[in-house]
């Protein structure tokens, strides 16, 4: 291949390596990162985890850690604003700061409920409150989370 016809190709790939591409300036580019965020994505994985073996007893132990590794990091969130709060009105901003904390103790009862029912073995109830869990998360991800985030 002649160099002149290498050269755009090559080009193309620097601007992808530099995140430059013109798929990330579409979506306005990449969220700066927040604390908030970094608690979010431990979740992420510790949740994933949970997901896949809230239905075996015989991983129960773990996932009692798991559930508290959850809850932890909910609580930790409540120290925390969404980035989303500074796109809001600013006569709504409190009131949407207050929404946000209130769907996170929601899941924090639920956490509690999950903890009880893994304690007691019943993990077609744990499994039900997980999806419930699973559920918050969504609806709290609708109204706080920038839409260009990881999913959960
Ligand atoms: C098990 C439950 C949850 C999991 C696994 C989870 C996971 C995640 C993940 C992976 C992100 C992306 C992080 C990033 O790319 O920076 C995120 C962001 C976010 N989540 Fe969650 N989430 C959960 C529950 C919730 C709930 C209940 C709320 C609201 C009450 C919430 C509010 C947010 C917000 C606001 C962000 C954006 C971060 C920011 O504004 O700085 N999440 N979450």
């Amino acid at each position: 291949m002649k160099i002149r016809c290498l050269l755009p190709s090559l080009a193309l790939a620097l601007a992808f390596t530099l995140g430059l591409s013109p798929l990330r300036a579409a979506d306005g580019g990449k969220d700066p990162e927040t604390e908030l965020g970094k608690i979010m994505e431990k979740m992420g994985g510790t949740f994933r985890r949970l997901g896949r073996q809230i239905k075996d007893p015989s991983k129960n132990a773990d996932s009692l850690q798991a559930v508290a590794t959850l809850r932890d990091a909910a609580k930790s969130s409540l120290k925390h604003e969404p980035m989303l709060k500074a796109k809001q009105p600013a006569s709504e901003q409190a009131a949407y700061v207050e929404r946000f904390k209130k769907k996170m103790n929601d899941m924090i009862a639920l956490l509690d409920q999950l903890e009880t029912a893994l304690k007691a073995n019943d993990n077609e109830k744990a499994a039900a409150i997980c999806a419930k869990v699973n559920d918050t998360q969504k609806e709290g991800h609708k109204e706080f989370k920038p839409a260009g985030k990881k999913k959960g």
